[in-house]
C-alpha cells in the first residue's frame, strides 16, 4: 500500500497533550466527581503548565462499567459531567486560550445499555440486527477466535465482545469471512457499512460542535479475522481522507500500540505503551499491575540502575525510521490503565523521567497529576471496572484542604479515596516553588517550546544507549541547533566519552538536575553523571 499522504496541523511539531480522567480532576458541583465545569475552572493552570492540547477521557451516556469506554450514547455527555453545553463551552474557553481539546472515541464497541445494542437483541430483524456480531445459534461461535456471551437475549445467538461481557462489538465486518461461520460478514455488507456510516456521525458531530480531535479507542480491534491489519488499515485510511478534506484540523490519536502500523493507516499519532510493540515497559514498570503485580526484569528508570535503555531504543528507532515525516510516536508520562511513574520512586527519579520525556521526539503526553508526582495505588478496591487500574485514578490533589481541593462532597462520596498521605504531593505546594517537580516540568516545557531542536519531528540522534549500561545520551537538533540529554536514573556516578564530530567545543548546560557535567575536547564529548541525575547541554 501507499503511504498515506500527511496534511497534519501544524501545531502538532510542538505540541504536548496533558490526559485528564475527568471523573478525577476537578468536581465544582459537589457530587464526588470530577466535572467539565471543573475542568474549564482550571484552564488556566493547565495553560500556564505550557501544555498545547488536552485529551479528555470518555465523558459520555454511560452506566459506567468500563469508567465510560462503554458508551450508551455517543452525542451525548453524561449527566454526571454536565451537559452538551458544558462541553461547547469547554471547547470555546480552551480555543480562547489557544488550546486544543481532543476527546476519546469508543468506535469498536458500545455499551449493552446503547439503543442500538438493545435493538440488536430483539428476535426479531431490524435495523440494528446486524450492527453487532451475532452469531447463529446460542451456543455456537466457539473456535472462531473471538469472545462471545451467550443467554444475555432472547434473540438466538451469541453477540462477540471486545473487552468486557457490557462492551458488545460493533460490527465492522471481517476482511476475510469464515465460510465455516456464516454470520462473519464481509466489510462491505449492509451492516458495516451502516456502522462506519454512523462513527462518521458522531465524529462530525464532535468536530462541528468544536472538538479538535479523538484518541480512538482500540482503534486497530474494529474489522475481525485481519491479523497483518490490512482491513482495519483501509478502514481508517478513509476516514483519513474525508477528514482531510472537510476537517484538515482534525487529529486522529491511535491506541493502537505500533506507530507504523497506526501511521500508515492514517492516524497522525500513535503511542508507545503497556501493549503492542515492546519497549515502553522495559523503561518504567517495575512491576506489572495485572497479573497480580508479579516483578518484572529490571527496568532502566530504578536507581538501581539496573536496567537497559537498548530495548526501548531500538524499537522506538525502527519504529522512527518507519513513520518520519508521516506521523508521530508518543510516549506518554503514564495513563487511565497502567501504573503512574510514581510508584515507589523519588521526586529525585521524577525528574529524571521527566527531561527524557519533554526532551524526547514525538508527542509527549502528561496524564494528570504526573506533574506534581501523584502516586500509584497498588491494591485499591475496583471502581467502575477499573481493577489494577484504580489506583492510577484517584482525584486530583489541588491544595491542602478537606479532599485536597478537588471537591466539597464527604469523603465517602469521592468517586475515590485521596491519597491518605499527609505529605502528598499539592499543586498550592509546588506551583510557587522553583525547586518543585512541577516547577522543573514547566522548565522543560518551556525549553521545549521555544526550542525547535526539541519538536517532534527535529532530529534525533542517540550517542550513547548500551546494553545494562548507564547513563543514556542523545541529541535533539535543527539546523544549526544541537542539544546533548544526558539522563542517569542509576544511584552511581557515570562516566563516558563519546566521538562527537560537531563543530565547535562548547556545552553549556540549560537545564542540569543534580551533578551532570560535560564538557568537549578533541572531537569527543566527556561526560560524568551523578547519581540520579539528568542535564541538557546546548552545544555551540
Ligand atoms: C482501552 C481503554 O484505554 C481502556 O480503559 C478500556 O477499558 C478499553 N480500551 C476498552 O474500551
Amino acid at each position: 500500500m501507499s503511504k498515506t499522504k500527511t496534511t497534519a496541523p501544524d501545531w502538532l511539531e510542538s505540541a504536548v497533550f496533558y490526559q485528564i480522567y475527568p471523573q478525577s480532576y476537578c468536581d465544582t458541583n459537589g457530587d464526588g466527581i470530577g466535572d467539565i465545569q471543573g475542568i474549564i475552572s482550571k484552564l488556566d493552570y493547565i495553560k500556564d503548565l505550557g501544555v498545547k492540547a488536552l485529551w479528555l477521557n470518555p465523558c459520555f451516556e454511560s452506566p459506567f462499567q468500563d469508567a465510560g469506554y462503554d458508551v450508551a450514547d455517543f452525542c451525548k455527555v453524561a449527566p454526571r459531567y454536565g451537559s452538551n453545553d458544558d462541553l461547547e463551552k469547554l471547547f470555546t474557553e480552551a480555543h480562547n486560550r489557544d488550546l486544543k481539546v481532543c476527546l476519546d472515541l469508543v468506535a469498536g464497541h458500545t455499551s449493552v445499555e446503547h439503543p442500538w445494542f438493545k435493538e440488536s437483541c430483539k428476535p426479531e430483524r431490524n435495523k440494528y440486527s446486524d450492527y453487532y456480531i451475532w452469531t447463529e445459534g446460542w451456543d455456537s461461535g466457539i473456535g472462531s477466535g473471538l469472545r462471545f456471551i451467550n443467554g444475555y437475549a432472547d434473540r438466538d445467538g451469541c453477540y462477540a465482545i471486545n473487552f468486557f461481557y457490557s462492551q458488545p462489538a460493533l460490527n465492522y465486518g471481517f476482511l476475510k469471512p469464515d465460510p465455516k461461520f456464516p454470520w462473519q460478514q464481509p466489510m462491505d455488507a449492509p451492516g458495516p457499512q451502516a456502522v462506519r456510516r454512523e462513527l462518521k456521525n458522531i465524529m462530525k458531530f464532535w468536530l462541528d460542535l468544536g472538538a479538535d480531535g479523538f484518541r480512538v479507542d482500540m482503534a486497530s480491534s474494529l474489522i475481525k479475522n485481519d491479523p497483518d491489519r490490512v482491513g482495519v488499515t483501509a478502514l481508517w485510511r478513509e476516514f483519513r481522507e474525508w477528514l482531510d478534506k472537510d476537517y484538515p484540523e482534525a487529529v486522529l490519536v491511535a491506541e493502537w500500540g505500533n506507530p507504523s502500523q497506526a501511521i500508515n493507516a492514517g492516524y497522525h499519532i500513535d503511542f508507545m505503551l503497556h501493549c503492542g510493540v515492546p519497549g515502553y515497559p522495559s523503561l518504567f514498570f517495575k512491576k506489572n499491575i495485572f497479573g497480580n503485580y508479579a516483578e518484572r526484569p529490571p527496568v532502566f528508570f530504578d536507581r538501581e540502575g539496573k536496567g537497559d535503555v537498548t530495548e526501548f531504543a531500538g524499537e522506538y528507532l525502527k519504529q522512527l525510521t518507519r513513520t518520519k515525516g508521516l506521523g508521530y510516536i508518543s510516549v506518554p508520562s503514564a495513563n487511565h490503565d497502567f501504573q503512574r511513574p510514581n510508584w515507589d520512586r523519588g521526586e529525585d527519579e521524577l525528574e529524571v523521567i521527566f527531561t527524557f520525556l519533554l526532551t524526547w521526539a514525538g508527542v509527549p503526553i502528561i496524564y494528570y497529576g504526573d506533574e506534581i508526582g501523584m502516586r500509584y495505588f497498588p491494591n485499591m478496591p475496583s471502581k467502575e471496572g477499573g481493577f489494577a487500574r484504580t489506583g492510577t485514578r484517584t482525584p486530583m490533589q489541588w491544595d491542602n484542604s478537606g479532599n485536597a481541593g478537588f471537591s466539597t462532597a464527604s469523603p465517602e462520596k469521592l468517586y475515590l479515596p485521596i491519597d491518605p498521605d499527609p505529605t502528598r504531593p499539592a499543586v498550592s505546594d509546588q506551583i510557587d516553588n522553583p525547586d518543585s517537580l512541577m516547577a522543573k516540568v514547566k522548565e522543560l516545557l518551556k525549553l521545549r517550546k521555544e526550542n525547535p531542536a526539541f519538536h517532534a519531528n527535529s532530529g534525533l540522534e542517540i550517542l550513547y544507549a548500551r546494553r545494562d549500561q548507564y547513563p543514556f545520551v542523545y541529541e535533539r537538533s535543527c539546523g544549526n541547533d544541537r542539544f546533548v540529554v544526558v539522563i542517569n536514573p542509576a544511584e552511581r556516578e557515570t562516566t563516558v566519552e563519546i566521538p562527537y564530530a560537531v563543530p565547535g567545543n562548547e556545552a553549556t548546560p540549560v537545564f542540569v538536575r543534580r551533578d551532570v557535567k560535560v564538557s568537549r575536547e578533541f572531537g569527543t564529548l566527556k561526560i560524568t553523571a551523578g547519581p540520579v541525575s539528568a542535564g541538557v547541554f546546548k552545544q555551540g
